[in-house]
């Protein structure tokens, strides 16, 4: 089988958000997405113990189940002084979506460590229905804030301040976060590696 990117992919994910982004990112390469959510297939368990692992799970499970080359993501935010948790586990982290007890306890865990290093990543994992896989990723570093701050973004943005800046990314317009966060640049290396050459 060639491992080639073919008019439609599906992206396994049941977020109409993430649906949404990634249709705009890869229409102008001339590839229609459909979800895995759409097509009604339940969430995998996401056993795997690294972002890679989980991507490709998700991945190669909705290739497996739709006969069609899927795309997934994983991402989470990796904290140095906590030996990079909450990592795999930061949606887990969450009290039901709600990520205030998470941020507060990122802080409680850090207490007077003087390191406030952390990181957001995703990896993105192209899966043929052959079983054949690719991954890409993309980091962005930064720092935790003491306390959280600002009202945009989503999850932990609150507590993230990207380097060279002094806002964390909830303080920040969604334009100017979308330009520098993990997901877009992991997004970047995926359109060049695999659908730029489609563009006509
Ligand atoms: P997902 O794999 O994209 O669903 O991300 C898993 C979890 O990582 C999310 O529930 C958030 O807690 C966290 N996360 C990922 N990306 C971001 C981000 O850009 N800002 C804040 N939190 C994020």
């Amino acid at each position: 089988m060639p491992h080639t990117i073919p008019d439609r992919i599906v992206i396994a994910t049941h977020n109409q958000g993430k649906l949404r982004e990634f249709q705009a990112l890869l229409a102008p390469y001339g590839c229609a997405l459909i979800s895995s959510g759409q097509m009604g297939l339940a969430a995998p368990d996401e056993t795997g113990s690294t972002f890679a692992e989980n991507a490709i799970l998700k991945a190669r499970i909705a290739a497996q189940e739709t006969g069609m080359v899927a795309l997934a993501d994983d991402s989470g935010l990796c904290v140095s002084a906590l030996d990079g948790s909450p990592g795999i586990y930061s949606a887990r982290w969450s009290d039901n979506g709600d990520f205030y007890p998470a941020m507060e306890r990122i802080n409680r865990e850090i207490g007077a460590n003087p390191d406030r290093a952390a990181h957001f990543i995703t990896v993105l994992a192209l899966c043929w229905p052959d079983g054949y896989h690719e991954t890409v990723a993309g980091r962005v570093d930064g720092t935790i804030a003491p306390a959280p701050r600002g009202t945009g973004g989503h999850g932990y943005d609150p507590i993230f301040v990207p380097n060279g800046d002094t806002r964390t990314f909830a303080e920040m317009h969604d334009d100017e976060k979308n330009a520098i966060s993990h997901r877009a640049v992991a997004a970047r290396i995926l359109v060049e590696k695999f659908f730029a050459h489609r563009k006509s």
